[in-house]
Parts: structure tokens; sequence; C-alpha cells
């Protein structure tokens, strides 16, 4: 199993740790266009292996030679957010980057399985489908993970409960519009209403949904990166083991939910050969509405974008 991750930075730099302090690759290649930054990164991550007690190989590099046959690509690079920016306002910008970073990923790794980071997710992940021309169970984005791990936290630390007891499911575009699903919501089993009122409810789905601009405003510099790479890893601990986990991932549709050519967050099996199924759950008339806006915000995204 050969993992690259494209961007050293935040994000980066903690993906390739986790993966190597899980063992979950053989070799894995840390790749950024700075001069140093990836080399320096990687040479730390891999003394500290005698100390974690893995084999798992890792260096930094600015040439993609580096990556050629990897299994696994993890996208990450790009700019992120400062205070009063929003996902979308890195668009532009990080399209271009997203663009050139899958064409030398495609022409070194063929066969590999592309999981985006970069944002604005949904539409990154569509531009690294469109560019690289595989087929879509091989580009996947992650987001959902990381928005339905936020909810739990904050129902946890509501309840004072354990997090591992909580079932969730956040559905949608990694934006404003997207969908915690609170009714298929539980404690242990139990629907999250026999435990809290409505308006708590609601005060912790928003709180959710502001997850990510609530750690830009406390860095001030930059955004979000241990709970991002933890929920990138456990998508690559899937495929790597192909342990088909169902997880909320950006996913191309072809007409699950009613929604077509785009890429949003649904529930997928993840496993080997990337996503194995897009799993349709029940959904009442008012929650296909708010997954339809989300999908369709990111389908008016992806429409500004000159592919
Ligand atoms: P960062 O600024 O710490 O790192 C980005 C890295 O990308 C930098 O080292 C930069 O040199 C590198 N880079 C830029 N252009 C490149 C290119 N053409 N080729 C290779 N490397 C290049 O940012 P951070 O915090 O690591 O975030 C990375 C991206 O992930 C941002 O777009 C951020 O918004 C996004 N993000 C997405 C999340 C999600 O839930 N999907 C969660 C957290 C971050
Ligand atoms: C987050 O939600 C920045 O999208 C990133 O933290």
């Amino acid at each position: 199993m050969k993992i690259t991750v494209v961007g050293a930075g935040n994000v980066g730099a903690t993906t390739a740790q986790r993966i190597v302090d899980k063992e979950l690759a053989n070799e894995i290649v840390l790749v950024d266009i700075v001069e140093g930054l990836p080399q320096g990164k990687g040479l730390d991550i891999c003394e500290s292996t005698p100390i974690e007690g893995t084999d798992t190989r890792i260096r930094g590099t600015n040439s993609y030679d580096d990556t050629s046959g990897s299994d696994i690509v993890v996208i990450t690079a790009g700019i992120a957010r400062k205070p009063g920016m929003t996902r979308e306002q890195l668009q532009e910008t990080n399209a271009g980057i997203v663009k050139g970073v899958t064409e030398a990923i495609v022409a070194k790794s063929p066969q590999a399985i592309i999981i985006v980071v970069s944002n604005p997710l949904d539409v990154m992940t569509y531009v690294a489908y469109k560019v690289s021309g595989f087929e879509p169970r091989r580009v996947i984005g992650m987001a959902g993970i990381l928005d339905t791990a936020r909810y739990r936290t904050f129902i946890a630390m509501e309840l004072g409960v354990s997090v591992e007891d909580i079932q969730a499911l956040v559905l949608g575009g990694h934006g404003d519009s997207m969908v915690p699903l609170v009714r298929y919501t539980t404690i242990a089993g139990i629907p999250i209403t026999e435990f809290l009122d409505q308006a708590t409810i609601n005060k912790l789905v928003q709180r959710a949904r502001d997850g990510g601009i609530e750690i830009v405003n406390y860095l001030k510099t930059g955004s979000a990166y241990y709970a991002p790479s933890a929920a990138a890893v456990q998508m690559v601990e899937a495929i790597v083991k192909d342990k088909k986990r169902i997880l909320p991932c950006a996913a191309y549709v072809q007409g699950e939910y009613g929604l077509r050519d785009t890429y949003v967050g649904v529930p997928v099996k993840l496993g080997r050969k990337g996503v194995e199924q897009i799993l349709e759950v029940p959904l009442t008339a008012e929650e296909k509405a708010a997954l339809t806006k989300s999908a369709d915000d990111v389908k008016s995204n992806i429409a500004k974008l000159k592919l």
C-alpha cells in the first residue's frame, strides 16, 4: 500500500502523521510546492516512527515522480479560510490548484483512489473527478465525517455522555446548508428527542453547521486540522482494510435522492474499491428538500467554474 498526501500544510502533514501512526501503508509520500516543507515535515514524522513503533516509510518531496503507483492519494493542497471568509471564497484559487494536482497525480498513479479535502469541498471533488477522468467510485470527498463528528461531539458535551454512544448522520454539501438528520440521531440507539428538547437540539445543529468557522475565529490564521485529518484517515482506513464502513462522504450522485451530476454528502459504503454503494435512507419531504437545496448550492458553484 502506497499513499500520497498532497499538501504538507496543517491538514496534509497531520493526515500523513496519523497514517504513519496507524501503520496503514508501507510507504507514504508527502508532496508540496514549497521547497523543503514536505522534506522537513516528512523527515520529522519519520523520526517519530521508532518511538511510535511503526515501520511505515515516509518521505517528503516536490516531485510527482516519487508518487508513482500510489494506491490512494489524499489532496489537501490549497488555501484555507481566514476569519470573515466563506469556503466558497476559496473556490477560484483552489480549483486551479486541485486541477493541476489532479493532472499530475493521474499521470503517475492511474489506478489510485483520490480523497479530496481541499475547499470548497464538494466543488473541488467534482473538479478532481472531471479532470481525472476516473470512474466516480474512485473520487471521493471528505466532509460528512467531520461535520458528523462535530455534531456528535456537541451532543456528547451537552449530555455528559461518551462520544462513542452518539450515532448521527450529517448529509449535504460541506457548507451552511449541510443537513444534520436529527430523526436519525440516537444515543445508544435511543432517539435524541428522548433526551433533549427541540430548542437545545436546534442549538447543537447550528453549532455543528458553524463548526468550521468557530475554529477559524479562534485560530485567526487558518482553519481546523486535527478533526479534519482524523476524518480523512477514517476514509483511508476503510479503503485500506476494505472495511465496508457506512460513512457520510461526498460522492457523485447519479439519480440517488433524485440528484444528478454533482458531488454531495450522502451515506456510502466505503471499501477497497472506493465508493462501493450509495445508501438511500428514507427522508421526509422536509429533509429531502434540505438535501436538494444543499446539492443545488453546490451545483450553482460548479457552474461558475471554467473546467
Ligand atoms: P495549509 O495552508 O496549512 O496547507 C495547504 C498546503 O497546500 C500548503 O503547504 C501549500 O504550500 C500547499 N499547496 C498549495 N498549492 C499547492 C500545489 N499546487 N501543489 C501542492 N501543494 C500545494 O491549509 P490546511 O489547513 O492544510 O487546509 C488545506 C485545505 O483543506 C484548505 O483548502 C482547507 O479549506 C481544506 N479543509 C477542508 C476540510 C474539509 O472538511 N473538507 C477541513 C479542513 C480543511
Ligand atoms: C472546516 O470545516 C475548514 O472546512 C473546514 O473546518
